[in-house]
């Protein structure tokens, strides 16, 4: 197809977290990977510094002076834009005018990272007009300040850093601390399937930033940098300094991350039932010690989690609402999905939106 010079299309997807909820900002692992659904920003030059940017979302559009230095304080969409165009202000970027046009087939607000998606995908844009490229790290870690400072959202460095650095057909095993991270084939032995339980999260609201405190206070009183300084071999000797709900916290994360290392092992050996338990004992903890899950991610992944050809099934993303994901048999991927449909619509009385999804690259230009 041809194209206007100045025009051009960014795609960024949003991601699934398949194993290591909550790990990422107590230093630990994650094992994400990018989906097939995300956004798409066509984008178009304009003379001038402004940005004009509209979305199929609804929202207002945005109108934004990409010339005078960008200030957190804003509570619509434009926060997540603002916040990366400020981010390369910093680094001295000059950026030139544009206007952009949004689609997206990910749900907002539904645990798949459409925030990461959008700023990531914005990251690209002006990567793209400046011409010139940020590190992929450098530019994940801008991003996910953007989050920080703009979003009011005290995130780990997961979303941002899947949405950017993902492979196809492959997870992303990051280790948070270090922030080296390796590309774990998946195979067509098993496929993602994801399940929308339709309750909206807003990680803003506290639960998340709670969350993060407990782990904090938790660390703390162990005299421990973060809680990826404590083994599993070594907490029953250390949870009796702990109030119960911090211990509870801890637990999880410290187990967490086992079962991260657990199940990068399983799929390395292909051993898909490994992972699958793994899942599981992922979910309970998250609903148990973390209490992050929900009534519908629960019956979700009871419902999903009986059925023939399922490996595994567990709440995905920062919790409270959002998604659930289950890795199944790859090649009875597509009737596992319609009978999904069906017994969640049963167990929710409503049928969610169910999808089954490869693993994508990170943001790039069509
Ligand atoms: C949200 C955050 C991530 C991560 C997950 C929970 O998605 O943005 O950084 O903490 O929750 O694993």
């Amino acid at each position: 197809m041809s194209r206007a010079p100045g025009q051009f299309t960014v795609v960024a997807p949003g991601r699934v977290n398949l194993i290591g909820e909550h790990t990422d900002y107590n230093d630990g692992f994650v094992l994400p990977q990018a989906i097939e659904r995300g956004l798409r920003i066509a984008v178009c030059r304009r003379p001038g510094s402004r940005a004009l940017l509209a979305s199929d979302r609804g929202g207002p559009p945005l109108d934004i002076d990409l010339g005078a230095p960008l200030l957190a304080g804003r509570t619509d969409w434009g926060r997540y834009v603002a916040g990366v165009v400020a981010g390369f202000q910093r680094l001295g970027w000059t950026i030139p005018g544009f206007e952009a046009r949004i689609t997206a087939d990910l749900p907002s607000g539904g645990g798949l990272s459409s925030s990461a998606a959008l700023e990531v995908g914005i990251a690209t844009v002006v990567e793209t007009l400046a011409g010139q490229a940020l590190d992929p790290v450098a530019k994940a870690l801008l991003c996910q300040h953007a989050e920080h400072e703009f979003a009011g959202v005290p995130c780990g460095i997961m979303d941002q850093f899947a949405v950017t650095l993902a492979r196809r057909d492959h997870a992303l095993f990051i280790d948070c601390r270090s922030r080296e991270v390796a590309h774990v084939p998946l195979g067509t032995e098993v496929a993602v399937l994801v399940i929308d339980s339709g309750v909206k999260h807003a990680l803003g609201d506290g639960g998340y930033a709670a969350r993060r405190r407990d782990c904090e206070t938790a660390a703390r009183l162990l005299g421990r940098k973060a809680l990826r300084d404590v083994s599993s071999i070594e907490w029953p000797s250390l949870e009796h300094r702990l109030r119960e709900q911090e211990g509870r916290r801890a637990r999880h994360v410290i187990t967490e991350n086992d079962r991260v290392l657990a199940f990068k092992a399983a799929a390395e050996a292909g051993d898909w039932p490994a992972a699958g338990r793994l899942m599981r004992a992922s979910h309970a903890s998250l609903r148990d010690d973390f209490e992050v899950s929900c009534r519908e991610l629960d019956l979700i992944c009871d419902a999903v989690g009986r059925l023939d050809g399922v490996f595994g099934c567990r709440m995905t993303g920062g919790g409270f609402g959002g998604c659930a994901v289950a890795l199944v048999d790859g090649p009875r991927a597509s009737s596992i999905e319609a009978l999904a449909r069906t017994a969640c619509a049963a167990a929710l009385g409503h049928a969610p939106e169910v999808f089954l999804t490869t693993g994508v690259p990170g943001a790039r230009v069509e």
